[in-house]
């Protein structure tokens, strides 16, 4: 199955460009032209709008897709009320917000037989997904492929995988994602993750507000960070299944469940803007400094969901990708700060610049708003004392969820076995220096 799989991902198609209205059918003839409803939708078609932004939003952030499909999405039973298992919503009450560094451990091995949505764990977040204001944090580690299908309507599901490739079925058609990647499901798009490898593990930003978009370049130009040219989104393929198929549906925080007599991943033709797409961090054109000091991280962001207030994002996400470091007279490793904003960090391979050690792939970091952090000890030693060549960073590969508000924590985050117990150390046994002169 899995080798079946691996094959079928390896010879995807794909659409390029992001937020472009494209269009794509799985069979000839299958999207009508010159309308989006006609009387009769080719083929036997039901034709259905899929409306993630409000219907009169700005063109330039509207958007929405048109599916054709083999039965329309409203051929369903009731929901009933599924366990949570360990997906948490905001808002998050059950903790107070912590000012404290935190830093976890990876997700411990779940139980054989645990797929991408029951993999889920939720670390906090912020925010309320009913008011569609914040984020939520998620870490998955799974096992097993789904043989149930998902969607969000709380929010867009940006996929970060750390370990073990993806193939996720979507209702616009299959996209593939493996670490190194990241792949977004947008709001209300049902999906299944199938599994590549033995396990999957890795990072979900569930992002409750504005969808991502590029961010505005300003001065650096129509060129640099992320091009829109790179991000992938998938062909139509569509599956024609009759017979129980069970639908999750997360909606308020909770999950729902209803077991459909057809697959509603049964999309023969779409086009639009509301699609889910792939983007290799590796094609992120990294700008920084070539003459001293280094830009603050937005200099790195990828994808920008922006709030009301211009320049200020409900979340950013942000890439520490392979680059060069020429700064002159500079310390050239992320420098000590205290931010408005709140940083959730991870790693999907490699190490990081700002840490010796204790930041490891599959694990992640919480520096809330105004928590002061910065490099450890043993960084700044080695970075204070270094010989200012041109220096190549390409051994890691980190991101960054920041967000507006405070992230509080889930209980089960604040009590995890895999949150250390130390991380304040870090920053021990940084020495004073300080000689006034006489
Ligand atoms: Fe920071």
């Amino acid at each position: 199955m899995s080798g079946d799989a691996r094959k079928t991902a390896e010879r995807l198609a794909y659409l390029t460009g992001f937020g472009n209205e494209h269009g794509s059918e799985a069979v000839p003839g299958a999207l009508p032209e010159g309308r989006n409803s006609p009387q009769r939708a080719p083929l036997g078609l039901y034709a259905e709008q899929l409306s993630g932004t409000a219907f009169t939003e700005p063109r330039a952030h509207n958007r929405r897709s048109w599916l054709y499909r083999i039965r329309p999405s409203a051929a369903h039973p009731p929901f009933t009320r599924a366990d949570n298992g360990a997906i948490r919503t905001a808002p998050f009450t059950e903790t107070v917000p912590d000012p404290n560094r935190l830093r976890w451990n990876p997700l411990p091995q779940p139980p054989a037989g645990t797929d991408f949505v029951a993999g889920l764990w939720t670390l906090g977040g912020n925010g309320d997904a009913a008011q569609r204001t914040g984020v939520a944090v998620h870490l998955y580690h799974a096992d097993t492929s789904m043989d149930r299908v998902f969607s969000d309507a709380d929010g867009e599901l940006l996929v970060v995988p750390e370990r073990g490739g993806l193939l996720l079925r979507t209702e616009f058609g299959l996209l593939h994602a493996e670490p190194g990647h990241v792949a977004l499901i947008p709001r209300g798009v049902r999906f299944r993750v199938e599994l590549l490898d033995e396990t999957a593990r890795g990072y979900v930003c569930e992002n409750y507000g504005a969808p991502f978009r590029l961010p505005d370049l300003g001065p650096i130009g129509a060129n640099g960070l992320a091009n829109g040219r790179d991000f992938r989104a998938p062909v139509a393929a569509y599956e024609d299944v009759e017979g129980p198929v069970e639908v999750v549906n997360k909606f308020c925080g909770n999950l729902w469940t209803a077991t459909y007599d057809h697959s509603p991943l049964d999309v023969v033709a779409w086009h639009g803007n509301h699609v889910p797409y792939v983007y290799d961090l590796r094609r992120f054109n990294v700008l920084g400094t070539i003459s001293y000091d280094h830009p603050d991280p937005s200099i790195f962001t990828v994808l920008t969901s922006p709030s009301d207030t211009p320049g200020l994002a409900g979340v950013d996400f942000v890439v520490f990708a392979p680059r060069w470091l020429v700064g002159e007279d500079t310390f050239r490793p992320p420098y000590f700060h205290r931010n408005v904003m709140s940083e959730y960090m991870g790693l999907i391979e490699g190490a990081y610049d700002a840490k010796a050690e204790g930041f490891v792939p599959g694990g992640g970091s919480l520096h809330n708003m105004m928590s002061a952090h910065g490099p450890d000890r043993e960084t700044f030693d080695r970075a204070s004392s270094a010989e200012l060549r041109p220096q190549r960073i390409d051994d890691g590969l980190a991101f960054m969820f920041e967000t507006r508000w405070p992230v509080t924590l889930t209980a089960q985050a604040a009590r995890a076995g895999h949150l250390q117990q130390r991380y304040d150390d870090v920053w021990r046994g940084l020495e004073r220096h300080f000689r006034p002169l006489h």
